[in-house]
Protein backbone atom coordinates (compact mmCIF):
# COMPACT_ATOMS: atom_id res chain seq x y z
CA UNK A 1 0.00 0.00 0.00
CA UNK A 2 2.49 2.35 0.91
CA UNK A 3 4.69 1.48 -2.18
CA UNK A 4 1.57 2.21 -4.69
CA UNK A 5 1.44 5.73 -2.38
CA UNK A 6 4.93 6.20 -2.98
CA UNK A 7 4.61 5.46 -6.62
CA UNK A 8 1.64 8.45 -7.34
CA UNK A 9 3.74 10.73 -5.50
CA UNK A 10 6.44 10.08 -7.89
CA UNK A 11 4.58 10.06 -11.26
CA UNK A 12 2.48 13.34 -10.22
CA UNK A 13 5.69 14.96 -9.39
CA UNK A 14 7.31 13.77 -12.61
CA UNK A 15 4.22 14.69 -14.62
CA UNK A 16 4.49 18.32 -12.62
CA UNK A 17 7.82 19.51 -13.56
CA UNK A 18 7.20 18.10 -17.37
CA UNK A 19 4.50 20.20 -17.65
CA UNK A 20 5.85 23.26 -15.59
CA UNK A 21 8.81 22.95 -17.72
CA UNK A 22 6.64 22.97 -21.23
CA UNK A 23 4.73 26.37 -19.22
CA UNK A 24 8.11 27.76 -18.56
CA UNK A 25 9.56 27.17 -22.43
CA UNK A 26 6.16 28.76 -23.64
CA UNK A 27 6.70 31.72 -21.56
CA UNK A 28 10.46 32.78 -21.22
CA UNK A 29 11.36 30.80 -24.75
CA UNK A 30 14.95 29.88 -24.82
CA UNK A 31 16.52 32.07 -22.68
CA UNK A 32 19.09 31.75 -20.22
CA UNK A 33 16.56 31.50 -17.03
CA UNK A 34 14.55 28.74 -18.80
CA UNK A 35 18.20 27.03 -19.54
CA UNK A 36 18.82 26.87 -16.19
CA UNK A 37 15.73 26.26 -14.81
CA UNK A 38 15.48 23.15 -17.27
CA UNK A 39 18.67 22.36 -16.07
CA UNK A 40 17.63 22.02 -12.15
CA UNK A 41 14.37 20.11 -13.42
CA UNK A 42 16.08 17.27 -15.64
CA UNK A 43 18.20 17.08 -12.45
CA UNK A 44 15.11 16.85 -10.06
CA UNK A 45 13.36 13.94 -12.55
CA UNK A 46 17.24 11.94 -12.26
CA UNK A 47 17.13 12.17 -8.38
CA UNK A 48 13.81 10.63 -7.95
CA UNK A 49 14.42 7.90 -10.64
CA UNK A 50 17.42 7.15 -8.58
CA UNK A 51 15.37 7.05 -5.36
CA UNK A 52 12.50 4.91 -6.95
CA UNK A 53 15.19 2.60 -8.34
CA UNK A 54 17.05 2.42 -4.77
CA UNK A 55 13.90 2.04 -3.04
CA UNK A 56 12.68 -0.63 -5.52
CA UNK A 57 16.40 -2.78 -5.16
CA UNK A 58 16.14 -2.56 -1.52
CA UNK A 59 12.75 -3.90 -1.45
CA UNK A 60 13.52 -6.61 -4.44
CA UNK A 61 15.76 -8.23 -1.76
CA UNK A 62 13.90 -7.99 1.27
CA UNK A 63 10.86 -10.00 -0.70
CA UNK A 64 13.45 -12.67 -1.91
CA UNK A 65 14.63 -12.65 1.86
CA UNK A 66 11.38 -13.40 3.34
CA UNK A 67 10.75 -15.52 0.74
CA UNK A 68 13.23 -17.70 1.08
CA UNK A 69 12.89 -17.69 5.16
CA UNK A 70 9.12 -18.62 4.56
CA UNK A 71 9.87 -21.46 2.18
CA UNK A 72 12.59 -22.62 4.75
CA UNK A 73 10.32 -22.56 7.43
CA UNK A 74 7.94 -24.63 5.03
CA UNK A 75 10.91 -27.16 4.77
CA UNK A 76 11.50 -27.05 8.27
CA UNK A 77 7.67 -27.10 8.96
CA UNK A 78 7.25 -30.36 6.40
CA UNK A 79 10.75 -32.24 7.69
CA UNK A 80 9.71 -31.93 11.30
CA UNK A 81 6.57 -33.23 10.26
CA UNK A 82 7.64 -36.65 8.36
CA UNK A 83 10.33 -36.74 11.16
CA UNK A 84 7.58 -37.00 13.89
CA UNK A 85 5.31 -39.29 12.08
CA UNK A 86 7.97 -41.83 11.59
CA UNK A 87 8.72 -40.83 15.42
CA UNK A 88 5.28 -41.77 16.38
CA UNK A 89 5.29 -44.72 13.57
CA UNK A 90 2.36 -43.21 11.95
CA UNK A 91 2.07 -44.33 7.85
CA UNK A 92 2.61 -42.02 5.15
CA UNK A 93 0.96 -41.55 1.90
CA UNK A 94 3.34 -43.81 -1.12
CA UNK A 95 3.37 -42.67 -4.46
CA UNK A 96 2.03 -45.90 -6.56
CA UNK A 97 5.35 -45.04 -9.27
CA UNK A 98 7.61 -45.37 -6.07
CA UNK A 99 6.53 -48.79 -5.06
CA UNK A 100 6.36 -50.14 -8.77
CA UNK A 101 10.13 -48.70 -8.34
CA UNK A 102 10.88 -50.26 -5.27
CA UNK A 103 9.11 -53.68 -5.84
CA UNK A 104 10.90 -53.52 -9.22
CA UNK A 105 7.41 -53.47 -10.72
CA UNK A 106 5.78 -56.36 -8.40
CA UNK A 107 8.48 -58.72 -9.34
CA UNK A 108 9.14 -60.92 -5.70
CA UNK A 109 6.26 -62.62 -4.58
CA UNK A 110 6.69 -63.26 -0.95
CA UNK A 111 3.26 -64.28 0.24
CA UNK A 112 0.10 -65.07 -1.38
CA UNK A 113 -3.27 -65.20 0.79
CA UNK A 114 -7.16 -65.26 -0.01
CA UNK A 115 -7.45 -61.26 -0.56
CA UNK A 116 -3.96 -60.09 -1.90
CA UNK A 117 -0.37 -60.99 -3.45
CA UNK A 118 2.74 -59.81 -1.04
CA UNK A 119 5.63 -58.36 -2.98
CA UNK A 120 9.13 -57.97 -1.62
CA UNK A 121 10.52 -54.44 -1.82
CA UNK A 122 13.53 -52.20 -1.07
CA UNK A 123 13.22 -48.29 -0.35
CA UNK A 124 15.53 -45.50 -1.44
CA UNK A 125 16.95 -45.25 1.94
CA UNK A 126 17.50 -48.99 2.32
CA UNK A 127 14.75 -49.91 4.04
CA UNK A 128 13.11 -53.66 3.31
CA UNK A 129 9.50 -53.60 2.92
CA UNK A 130 6.74 -55.87 1.98
CA UNK A 131 3.58 -54.51 -0.41
CA UNK A 132 0.80 -56.17 0.12
CA UNK A 133 -1.56 -55.60 -3.15
CA UNK A 134 -5.21 -56.27 -2.25
CA UNK A 135 -7.22 -57.75 -4.74
CA UNK A 136 -10.52 -58.70 -6.00
CA UNK A 137 -13.15 -55.86 -5.59
CA UNK A 138 -15.90 -57.15 -3.64
CA UNK A 139 -14.22 -57.52 -0.65
CA UNK A 140 -10.79 -55.72 -1.68
CA UNK A 141 -11.59 -51.98 -0.82
CA UNK A 142 -13.56 -52.83 2.38
CA UNK A 143 -10.23 -55.03 3.51
CA UNK A 144 -8.18 -52.38 2.58
CA UNK A 145 -10.08 -49.82 4.53
CA UNK A 146 -10.21 -52.32 7.85
CA UNK A 147 -6.85 -52.81 7.98
CA UNK A 148 -5.20 -49.65 7.51
CA UNK A 149 -7.93 -48.07 9.80
CA UNK A 150 -6.83 -51.22 12.86
CA UNK A 151 -3.27 -51.75 12.01
CA UNK A 152 -2.35 -47.48 11.38
CA UNK A 153 -3.30 -46.55 14.76
CA UNK A 154 -1.22 -49.24 16.71
CA UNK A 155 1.92 -50.11 18.15
CA UNK A 156 3.33 -53.05 19.59
CA UNK A 157 6.33 -55.30 19.26
CA UNK A 158 4.39 -58.07 18.34
CA UNK A 159 2.34 -56.63 15.43
CA UNK A 160 3.56 -56.17 12.29
CA UNK A 161 4.76 -52.06 11.40
CA UNK A 162 2.49 -50.22 8.55
CA UNK A 163 4.95 -48.07 6.93
CA UNK A 164 2.29 -46.43 4.87
CA UNK A 165 -0.07 -47.17 2.06
CA UNK A 166 -1.13 -45.87 -1.66
CA UNK A 167 -4.49 -45.70 -3.00
CA UNK A 168 -4.81 -44.52 -6.80
CA UNK A 169 -8.53 -44.77 -8.60
CA UNK A 170 -7.71 -47.80 -11.20
CA UNK A 171 -5.12 -49.51 -9.69
CA UNK A 172 -5.21 -52.05 -6.81
CA UNK A 173 -4.80 -50.93 -3.19
CA UNK A 174 -1.21 -51.43 -1.47
CA UNK A 175 -0.29 -51.25 1.78
CA UNK A 176 3.55 -51.20 2.55
CA UNK A 177 5.13 -52.91 6.01
CA UNK A 178 7.82 -53.54 7.28
CA UNK A 179 9.21 -56.80 5.85
CA UNK A 180 9.57 -60.03 8.25
CA UNK A 181 12.47 -61.71 7.35
CA UNK A 182 11.52 -65.35 8.51
CA UNK A 183 8.21 -65.87 6.48
CA UNK A 184 4.99 -66.98 8.24
CA UNK A 185 4.89 -69.72 11.15
CA UNK A 186 3.06 -72.21 9.04
CA UNK A 187 6.33 -72.85 7.14
CA UNK A 188 8.16 -73.39 10.21
CA UNK A 189 5.66 -75.65 12.07
CA UNK A 190 4.10 -77.81 9.41
CA UNK A 191 6.36 -80.08 7.32
CA UNK A 192 6.90 -79.50 3.75
CA UNK A 193 7.34 -80.80 0.73
CA UNK A 194 10.24 -79.54 -0.83
CA UNK A 195 10.97 -75.42 -0.15
CA UNK A 196 8.40 -73.06 -0.68
CA UNK A 197 8.99 -69.81 -2.62
CA UNK A 198 12.47 -71.06 -3.01
CA UNK A 199 13.20 -70.76 0.49
CA UNK A 200 13.96 -73.80 2.89
CA UNK A 201 12.43 -73.87 6.08
CA UNK A 202 13.83 -76.51 9.01
CA UNK A 203 11.51 -77.21 11.56
CA UNK A 204 10.99 -74.62 14.59
CA UNK A 205 12.22 -75.88 17.92
CA UNK A 206 10.78 -76.43 21.12
CA UNK A 207 11.85 -72.99 22.71
CA UNK A 208 11.04 -71.12 19.90
CA UNK A 209 7.59 -72.54 19.99
CA UNK A 210 6.96 -71.79 23.44
CA UNK A 211 8.29 -68.18 22.73
CA UNK A 212 5.73 -68.09 20.01
CA UNK A 213 2.88 -69.02 21.91
CA UNK A 214 3.58 -66.38 24.35
CA UNK A 215 4.07 -63.55 21.85
CA UNK A 216 0.90 -64.29 19.44
CA UNK A 217 -0.38 -63.67 23.06
CA UNK A 218 0.12 -60.54 24.47
CA UNK A 219 0.12 -58.86 20.93
CA UNK A 220 -3.69 -60.31 20.99
CA UNK A 221 -3.89 -59.33 25.18
CA UNK A 222 -2.82 -55.78 23.85
CA UNK A 223 -5.55 -55.54 21.22
CA UNK A 224 -7.89 -56.98 23.59
CA UNK A 225 -7.56 -54.93 26.51
CA UNK A 226 -4.63 -51.97 26.15
CA UNK A 227 -6.12 -50.23 22.85
CA UNK A 228 -8.37 -47.46 23.12
CA UNK A 229 -11.35 -49.13 21.54
CA UNK A 230 -10.98 -52.84 21.44
CA UNK A 231 -10.15 -54.70 18.00
CA UNK A 232 -11.14 -58.28 17.16
CA UNK A 233 -8.46 -59.64 15.17
CA UNK A 234 -10.73 -62.24 13.88
CA UNK A 235 -8.41 -64.58 11.78
CA UNK A 236 -5.54 -65.79 13.83
CA UNK A 237 -4.07 -68.48 12.17
CA UNK A 238 -0.28 -69.51 11.41
CA UNK A 239 -0.81 -68.09 7.97
CA UNK A 240 -1.12 -64.72 9.37
CA UNK A 241 2.17 -64.85 12.12
CA UNK A 242 5.26 -63.77 11.00
CA UNK A 243 8.36 -64.65 12.54
CA UNK A 244 11.01 -62.23 12.20
CA UNK A 245 14.64 -62.52 12.71
CA UNK A 246 14.90 -63.64 16.20
CA UNK A 247 12.04 -65.81 15.41
CA UNK A 248 9.72 -63.81 17.39
CA UNK A 249 5.97 -63.93 16.60
CA UNK A 250 4.42 -60.59 14.73
CA UNK A 251 1.02 -60.60 13.89
CA UNK A 252 -0.14 -59.48 10.95
CA UNK A 253 -2.88 -59.86 8.21
CA UNK A 254 -5.81 -56.70 9.83
CA UNK A 255 -8.26 -57.61 6.70
CA UNK A 256 -11.11 -58.86 8.71
CA UNK A 257 -10.56 -57.01 12.02
CA UNK A 258 -13.02 -55.42 13.85
CA UNK A 259 -13.27 -52.69 16.23
CA UNK A 260 -15.48 -52.55 19.34
CA UNK A 261 -16.70 -50.35 21.46
CA UNK A 262 -15.79 -50.91 25.49
CA UNK A 263 -18.89 -50.97 26.40
CA UNK A 264 -20.19 -53.54 23.73
CA UNK A 265 -20.25 -57.43 24.70
CA UNK A 266 -20.64 -58.89 20.69
CA UNK A 267 -20.40 -57.92 17.65
CA UNK A 268 -22.59 -58.96 14.62
CA UNK A 269 -21.04 -59.22 11.55
CA UNK A 270 -20.63 -61.62 8.25
CA UNK A 271 -18.74 -64.94 8.51
CA UNK A 272 -15.69 -64.39 6.92
CA UNK A 273 -12.80 -66.16 7.96
CA UNK A 274 -10.68 -69.67 8.32
CA UNK A 275 -12.05 -73.15 8.69
CA UNK A 276 -10.43 -74.66 11.00
CA UNK A 277 -10.00 -71.27 13.35
CA UNK A 278 -13.61 -70.25 13.02
CA UNK A 279 -15.19 -70.32 16.64
CA UNK A 280 -18.74 -72.29 17.20
CA UNK A 281 -20.19 -68.64 17.59
CA UNK A 282 -19.84 -68.00 14.18
CA UNK A 283 -21.34 -70.54 12.94
CA UNK A 284 -24.10 -70.18 15.04
CA UNK A 285 -24.44 -66.53 13.91
CA UNK A 286 -24.30 -65.64 17.45
CA UNK A 287 -22.34 -62.81 17.67
CA UNK A 288 -18.86 -62.47 17.47
CA UNK A 289 -16.11 -61.03 20.80
CA UNK A 290 -13.20 -61.31 21.63
CA UNK A 291 -13.39 -64.74 22.91
CA UNK A 292 -13.63 -65.83 19.36
CA UNK A 293 -10.22 -64.70 18.94
CA UNK A 294 -8.95 -66.67 22.27
CA UNK A 295 -10.64 -69.69 20.26
CA UNK A 296 -8.61 -69.34 16.67
CA UNK A 297 -5.48 -68.81 18.97
CA UNK A 298 -5.96 -71.65 21.13
CA UNK A 299 -6.08 -73.71 17.52
CA UNK A 300 -3.08 -72.05 16.53
CA UNK A 301 -1.54 -73.49 20.25
CA UNK A 302 -2.89 -77.03 19.08
CA UNK A 303 -0.64 -77.06 15.62
CA UNK A 304 2.14 -75.30 17.32
CA UNK A 305 2.55 -78.41 19.58
CA UNK A 306 1.46 -81.20 17.10
CA UNK A 307 2.91 -79.71 14.38
CA UNK A 308 0.24 -80.27 11.84
CA UNK A 309 -3.17 -79.29 10.70
CA UNK A 310 -6.02 -80.00 13.25
CA UNK A 311 -7.99 -80.92 10.53
CA UNK A 312 -6.45 -83.74 8.62
CA UNK A 313 -7.86 -86.53 6.38
CA UNK A 314 -5.72 -89.31 6.67
CA UNK A 315 -5.56 -92.18 4.77
CA UNK A 316 -6.01 -95.45 6.20
CA UNK A 317 -3.14 -98.70 5.04
CA UNK A 318 -2.60 -98.13 1.32
CA UNK A 319 -5.96 -97.98 0.06
CA UNK A 320 -6.96 -94.68 -1.14
CA UNK A 321 -10.19 -94.61 -1.31
CA UNK A 322 -10.08 -95.51 2.63
CA UNK A 323 -9.72 -92.15 4.10
CA UNK A 324 -10.76 -90.47 7.47
CA UNK A 325 -10.41 -87.07 8.86
CA UNK A 326 -8.39 -86.92 12.47
CA UNK A 327 -9.66 -83.94 14.46
CA UNK A 328 -6.29 -83.27 16.76
CA UNK A 329 -8.25 -81.23 19.90
CA UNK A 330 -9.94 -84.45 20.28
CA UNK A 331 -6.86 -86.91 20.21
CA UNK A 332 -4.79 -84.03 22.43
CA UNK A 333 -8.01 -84.31 24.85
CA UNK A 334 -7.60 -88.29 24.65
CA UNK A 335 -3.89 -88.15 25.14
CA UNK A 336 -4.42 -85.74 28.07
CA UNK A 337 -7.06 -87.91 29.94
CA UNK A 338 -4.57 -91.23 29.43
CA UNK A 339 -1.55 -89.66 30.83
CA UNK A 340 0.73 -90.09 27.45
CA UNK A 341 0.72 -85.96 26.15
CA UNK A 342 4.55 -86.28 24.98
CA UNK A 343 2.73 -88.45 22.40
CA UNK A 344 0.63 -85.28 20.80
CA UNK A 345 4.09 -83.45 20.22
CA UNK A 346 5.45 -83.31 16.64
CA UNK A 347 7.35 -86.27 16.14
CA UNK A 348 10.42 -84.10 14.39
CA UNK A 349 10.74 -82.98 18.41
CA UNK A 350 10.47 -86.17 20.13
CA UNK A 351 13.70 -87.28 19.30
CA UNK A 352 16.03 -84.39 20.84
CA UNK A 353 15.17 -83.74 24.44
CA UNK A 354 14.31 -79.95 24.01
CA UNK A 355 11.04 -80.64 25.10
CA UNK A 356 10.06 -79.64 28.44
CA UNK A 357 7.61 -81.35 29.68
CA UNK A 358 6.22 -78.79 31.88
CA UNK A 359 5.73 -76.25 29.33
CA UNK A 360 4.11 -78.45 27.39
CA UNK A 361 1.72 -79.48 29.69
CA UNK A 362 0.83 -75.38 30.28
CA UNK A 363 0.22 -75.22 26.64
CA UNK A 364 -2.39 -78.17 26.22
CA UNK A 365 -4.17 -77.06 29.15
CA UNK A 366 -4.05 -73.23 27.76
CA UNK A 367 -4.80 -74.16 24.41
CA UNK A 368 -8.01 -76.66 25.99
CA UNK A 369 -9.25 -73.68 28.05
CA UNK A 370 -9.33 -71.70 25.01
CA UNK A 371 -11.26 -73.87 22.39
CA UNK A 372 -14.31 -74.14 25.07
CA UNK A 373 -17.32 -74.45 22.61
CA UNK A 374 -19.16 -71.59 25.16
CA UNK A 375 -17.36 -68.18 25.49
CA UNK A 376 -17.76 -67.61 28.87
CA UNK A 377 -15.32 -70.54 29.50
CA UNK A 378 -12.36 -69.38 27.63
CA UNK A 379 -9.67 -66.81 29.56
CA UNK A 380 -9.08 -63.57 28.01
CA UNK A 381 -6.00 -63.03 26.09
CA UNK A 382 -4.58 -61.24 29.47
CA UNK A 383 -4.97 -64.83 31.77
CA UNK A 384 -3.56 -66.73 28.84
CA UNK A 385 -0.56 -64.28 28.99
CA UNK A 386 -0.29 -64.75 33.01
CA UNK A 387 -0.69 -68.69 32.75
CA UNK A 388 1.91 -69.20 30.20
CA UNK A 389 4.11 -66.88 31.85
CA UNK A 390 3.52 -68.76 34.78
CA UNK A 391 1.69 -65.97 37.39
CA UNK A 392 -1.45 -67.72 38.03
CA UNK A 393 -1.69 -71.39 38.44
CA UNK A 394 -3.30 -73.36 34.77
CA UNK A 395 -6.02 -75.67 36.11
CA UNK A 396 -7.14 -79.23 33.99
CA UNK A 397 -9.26 -77.84 31.73
CA UNK A 398 -13.00 -79.16 31.63
CA UNK A 399 -13.90 -81.82 28.67
CA UNK A 400 -15.71 -79.87 25.89
CA UNK A 401 -17.84 -81.60 23.73
CA UNK A 402 -16.51 -80.98 20.75
CA UNK A 403 -19.27 -81.39 18.73
CA UNK A 404 -17.70 -80.34 15.56
CA UNK A 405 -15.06 -83.06 16.01
CA UNK A 406 -17.31 -85.47 16.15
CA UNK A 407 -19.00 -84.73 12.61
CA UNK A 408 -15.78 -84.27 11.00
CA UNK A 409 -15.13 -87.76 11.92
CA UNK A 410 -18.30 -89.42 10.66
CA UNK A 411 -17.11 -88.45 7.26
CA UNK A 412 -20.40 -88.94 5.32
CA UNK A 413 -22.67 -90.22 7.18
CA UNK A 414 -26.21 -90.72 6.19
CA UNK A 415 -28.34 -88.96 8.92
CA UNK A 416 -31.71 -89.61 9.09
CA UNK A 417 -31.44 -91.51 5.78
CA UNK A 418 -31.08 -88.49 4.27
CA UNK A 419 -27.30 -87.05 3.87
CA UNK A 420 -26.87 -83.50 4.60
CA UNK A 421 -23.96 -81.37 3.88
CA UNK A 422 -21.46 -81.84 7.13
CA UNK A 423 -21.21 -78.19 8.15
CA UNK A 424 -25.32 -78.07 8.07
CA UNK A 425 -25.41 -81.29 10.48
CA UNK A 426 -22.74 -79.67 13.00
CA UNK A 427 -24.74 -76.20 13.28
CA UNK A 428 -28.15 -78.69 13.94
CA UNK A 429 -26.49 -80.23 16.50
CA UNK A 430 -25.01 -77.36 17.67
CA UNK A 431 -27.62 -75.68 18.24
CA UNK A 432 -29.35 -78.33 19.85
CA UNK A 433 -26.73 -79.23 22.38
CA UNK A 434 -26.86 -74.76 23.60
CA UNK A 435 -30.74 -75.45 23.55
CA UNK A 436 -31.26 -72.81 20.85
CA UNK A 437 -34.00 -72.45 18.22
CA UNK A 438 -33.97 -73.14 14.67
CA UNK A 439 -33.57 -69.71 13.44
CA UNK A 440 -30.04 -69.66 13.20
CA UNK A 441 -30.14 -73.04 11.17
CA UNK A 442 -29.12 -71.65 7.61
CA UNK A 443 -25.50 -72.15 7.73
CA UNK A 444 -24.22 -74.48 4.06
CA UNK A 445 -21.09 -75.08 3.87
CA UNK A 446 -20.03 -72.55 1.65
CA UNK A 447 -20.72 -69.88 4.50
CA UNK A 448 -17.46 -72.33 6.21
CA UNK A 449 -15.08 -72.23 2.68
CA UNK A 450 -13.61 -69.33 4.05
CA UNK A 451 -11.38 -67.54 1.98
N1 LIG B 1 5.32 -57.96 6.30
C1 LIG B 1 5.53 -59.15 5.74
N2 LIG B 1 6.78 -59.66 5.65
C2 LIG B 1 7.00 -60.88 5.09
N3 LIG B 1 6.02 -61.65 4.57
C3 LIG B 1 4.76 -61.20 4.62
C4 LIG B 1 4.44 -59.93 5.20
N4 LIG B 1 3.11 -59.75 5.14
C5 LIG B 1 2.62 -60.85 4.53
N5 LIG B 1 3.59 -61.72 4.21
C6 LIG B 1 3.41 -63.03 3.54
O1 LIG B 1 2.30 -62.94 2.65
C7 LIG B 1 1.26 -63.85 3.02
C8 LIG B 1 -0.08 -63.24 2.76
O2 LIG B 1 -0.22 -62.01 3.44
P1 LIG B 1 -1.56 -61.61 4.21
O3 LIG B 1 -1.39 -60.25 4.76
O4 LIG B 1 -1.91 -62.66 5.19
O5 LIG B 1 -2.61 -61.60 3.01
P2 LIG B 1 -4.16 -62.05 2.97
O6 LIG B 1 -4.93 -60.93 3.57
O7 LIG B 1 -4.47 -62.22 1.50
O8 LIG B 1 -4.28 -63.33 3.74
C9 LIG B 1 1.54 -64.17 4.49
O9 LIG B 1 1.04 -65.45 4.85
C10 LIG B 1 3.06 -64.12 4.56
O10 LIG B 1 3.62 -65.34 4.14
MG1 LIG C 1 -3.59 -63.78 5.59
Amino acid sequence: MEFTKGKIVVIVSVNVLIILLIILRICLGLSKAFIFILGADIAAIFCIFTCVFVKYRKNGRRRALEGSLVLEGQELKRTEYSFLRKVAGLPTKFRYRDLETATDKFQAVIGRGGSASVFKGILDDGTSIAVKRIEGTTHGEREFHAELTVIASIQHVNLVQLLGYCSVPGSPPLLVYEFICNGSLDNWIFPQKGGRNGQNFSCLAWNFRFRVAVDVAKALAYLHRDCRSRILHLDIKPENILLNEDFRAVVSDFGLSKLMRKDESRLYTTIRGTKGYLAPEWLLENGVSEKSDVYSYGMVLLEIIGGRRNVRLDQEGSNCSHRKWSYFPKIVTEKLREGKLMEVVDERLTDDSGVDEKQLRVLVHVALWCIQESPGLRPSMGYVVDMLEGRVIVEKPPETEMIVVDLLCLDDQILDGVQKPKVEIVTGQLLESQHRTTSNYSLSTSVLSGR
